[in-house]
């Protein structure tokens, strides 16, 4: 191709079938991007900053008591839909951008979007269906255990 036949460089790449997707990624990065600063630095800050004792406040029970709230459930959840969305289309960018064939870069980028799907639903589901209590009775079930007390006696109530 000669420099005569190169597209104006704000032309939109094969717009009759794709639209203008891949502008909206590019804004999707940014503007997730925004949203992730404060949604990641508040994470860090509420979980190992805040707690006194810091890092080591992090325990069993510091993780149930958030997700037994659903300010805490969202914030996570958000979390995890816009960074997950964000890597795996960022993912994709890089490939598109480095991987030379175009079968290998058509599975690169498939693999890339299961698994991102995969782990948004799988993740969205503990959120969402987390029980501390879940599998505390039954055939693993140790009575010496301070979960064992504190299940025992919700169940009672
Ligand atoms: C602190 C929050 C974050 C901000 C402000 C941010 C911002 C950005 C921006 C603006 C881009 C586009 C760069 C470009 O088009 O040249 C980008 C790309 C990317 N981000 Fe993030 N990001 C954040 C968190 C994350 C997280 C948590 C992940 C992983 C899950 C991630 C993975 C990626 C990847 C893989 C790319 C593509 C890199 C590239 O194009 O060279 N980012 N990020």
């Amino acid at each position: 191709m000669t420099a005569a036949e190169l597209a104006a460089p704000r032309s939109p790449q094969r717009p009759a079938r794709r639209g203008n997707l891949e502008k909206w990624g590019w804004i999707y990065m940014r503007v997730s991007g925004v949203l992730l600063v404060v949604l990641i630095f508040g994470h860090l800050l509420v979980n190992l900053v805040l707690p006194e004792g810091g890092v080591h406040a992090l325990d069993f029970a510091f993780v149930a008591g958030k997700m037994a709230d659903p300010f805490w459930q969202w914030w996570d959840v958000l979390m995890l839909w816009l960074a997950f969305i964000h890597g795996a289309n960022g993912m994709r960018v890089i490939v598109n951008d480095y991987v030379q064939g175009r079968a290998v870069r058509k599975t690169l980028v498939w693999v890339i979007g299961i698994v991102a799907a995969l782990m948004i639903v799988l993740g969205t589901l503990v959120v969402f269906t987390f029980d501390p209590c879940a599998g505390v009775f039954g055939p693993f079930e140790n009575p010496d255990s301070a979960l064992f007390e504190v299940c025992q006696a919700a169940a009672a109530k």
